[in-house]
């Protein structure tokens, strides 16, 4: 078996990984930096990222006001300290990406052209047509193939994490593409592995999201935090969900409903459909449950109005909107409604790390989707999700760089590979005649779906977490038809399956002992948000028979909660 040693391993090759791969390899070019993805870089879900990036560039805006419209966004659950981080080191990421070649859209005087997006106060979203976030990954992939120091895994899968008195030395993983297993020695590593999107039926999330890395860093020790906090983005396409971007309505955009009344106006009086998205997806939920839908073959839906903004604007600056509209709904946008509904798009919660993108484990860090910092709260604003995998992503690269420099390699004994090589390969893969994992993730979508959704009550919560707990009991007879080395995706699926079944628990444990109602957690039974008792942090830990909860106070800086309005 394959040992392979790395100063730095880097696990998921989106925007948060690739950003800190050039980081650490930049500080110091003796450093080896290995960067593990399960799929090619380019095929990371960063591509899907469609808005916007933003950040205070702009004469006409501040620093402080990007921070309050986060923090109200989050509906007063970011810690402030980290946010005022996030937003003051923004501007440089993004003027970093214009150095390194990305062509972002520009005004009439040739200069960078922001974008209104929802719950932000000016247009402060940057952004290339409606592809950005295929842009930003195309330029740090070929930015990071400038450091000769930075090895790359290509389709590989980590499967465990290893883990010494709290001290991050090594992981273990499979190369799909040809079924071999390894392991790495490594003085830090950084989780970028994106979130959860395929917990959901209904998702903008592309299949990679699967949870890998918080489970993976969960199964170790490390608290997954805010995990109650789901993000629901108001206009998916009806069906499998895929995204038509909120950039639609920060150009302009409207939503309409069976009566072509322009609802918003009922539950956002004054952002209307630019409020926060937690504010939109329910208003668009409760619309649809009222009768005030459109009939549709996936369900009721309600109508996106981009019409008059005209051919010129749609062909420029939202032309994958046209194309969805066209390929997925079979509507021309020009002249006719394009069917919305929200759909599951981000995880607010993730591996619990402070401002540094430090996890409580030494030398182990994490960043992007699958790290919770928290600058989103109870809900992230749209388009500070891409910002914040590069400014995360880039100080988890350096703080995981001068780690290495000052700590040496612990080394990974052989039992500590054996084992898990033993309950991969004897375990799971040599399993005859056991339960497709598909009936599993099927019936785990539709509990996580009904129950741990927009709208969630304690007798639905504890209904979908006793199923979970049964489906990881049937987990253990799953098996796998194709038994075969090469690419073997039947097999990479169980294991995924395997993270998912972790990281669902973890959401509907923590959304169940939140009794109140806050952003993207909506408890019927407790309609109000309760300062007194919730302005806190869950910390979901692994333990024994259920997941243990310790609660971490929210951080205040400057801005005392308030009623949240739009
Ligand atoms: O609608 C969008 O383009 C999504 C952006 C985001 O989630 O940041």
């Amino acid at each position: 078996m394959d040992k392979i040693r790395a100063d730095v391993i880097v696990i998921g090759a989106g925007a948060a990984g690739l950003r800190a791969a050039i980081e650490a390899a930049s500080m110091n070019q003796k450093l080896k930096i290995a960067l593990i993805s399960k799929v090619y870089p380019m095929r990371s879900h960063t591509v899907s990222a469609e808005g916007g990036a933003a950040a205070v560039i702009k004469e006409y805006d501040n620093l402080e006001s990007h921070a309050y419209d986060t923090v109200k966004g989050s509906d007063f659950l970011a810690d402030q300290d980290a946010v005022e981080a996030f937003v003051s080191r923004a501007p440089m990421e993004l003027k970093n990406l214009e150095k390194w070649g990305l062509p972002w859209a520009r005004d009439e005087q040739g200069r960078m052209a922001a974008r209104a997006f929802g719950g932000m106060s000016v247009k402060r979203t940057f952004f290339a047509a409606d592809k950005t976030g295929f842009y930003i990954l195309h330029t740090l992939f070929q930015r990071s193939i400038l450091y000769e120091n930075i090895e790359r895994f290509d389709e590989w899968f980590v499967t465990s994490l290893i883990v010494e008195n709290n001290r991050f030395k090594g992981l273990t993983a499979i190369d799909i593409k040809n079924g071999t297993f390894h392991y790495f020695e490594g003085k830090a590593a950084i989780i970028c592995t994106g979130g959860i999107g395929q917990l959901y039926k209904t998702t903008s999330n592309g299949a990679i999201n699967t949870g890998d890395g918080m489970a993976l860093a969960y199964r170790v020790g490390a608290p997954l935090k805010d995990m109650e906090f789901v993000q629901f983005h108001p206009t998916g396409l009806p069906g499998k969900g895929l995204l038509i971007t909120e950039a639609a309505r920060g150009e302009g955009g409207y939503l309409l409903n069976n009566q072509n009344e322009r609802f918003m106006k009922r539950y956002a009086p004054e952002k209307l459909e630019l409020a926060a998205r937690d504010v939109v997806s329910r208003a668009i939920f409760n619309e649809i449950k009222e009768g005030r839908g459109f009939k549709g073959k996936y369900g009721d839906y309600i109508g996106l109005d981009i019409r008059h903004l005209g051919k010129d604007v749609i062909d420029k600056k939202l032309p994958t909107v046209k194309e969805m509209a066209e390929k997925y709904a079979g509507v021309n946008p020009y002249n006719e409604l394009i069917p919305v509904r929200p759909t599951m798009h981000y995880m607010m919660g993730g591996v619990h790390t402070n401002k540094e993108a430090e996890t409580p484990i030494a030398g182990l860090y994490a960043a992007g989707e699958a790290a919770c910092v928290s600058i989103n709260g109870a809900n992230r604003l749209g388009s500070n999700s891409l910002t914040e995998c590069l400014v995360f992503g880039s100080i988890a690269g350096y703080n995981a760089a001068r780690f290495a420099l000052e700590h040496d390699y612990l080394e990974v004994s052989k039992e500590e590979v054996t084992r898990e090589e033993n309950r991969i390969f004897d375990g799971l893969i040599k399993k005859e005649n056991g339960i497709p994992p598909s009936d599993i993730l099927y019936e785990l979508k539709d509990i996580m779906e009904e129950k741990v959704g927009i709208l969630r009550n304690g007798k639905d919560l504890e209904e979908a977490l006793s199923s979970i707990m049964k489906l990881k009991e049937r987990f253990k007879q799953v098996s796998v038809t194709d038994k075969s080395k090469t690419y073997n995706t039947d097999f990479i699926q169980i294991l995924e399956l395997d993270f998912m079944l972790d990281v669902a628990e973890t959401i509907t444990y923590a959304a169940l002992k939140r009794k109140e109602s806050r952003g993207a957690h909506y408890r019927v039974d407790f309609p109000k948000r309760d300062d007194e008792h919730f302005l806190v942090h869950q910390l979901v830990y692994k333990s024994e028979y259920e997941p243990r909860i310790e609660l971490l106070p929210v951080v205040i800086t400057k801005w005392k909660p308030t009623e949240r309005k739009y």
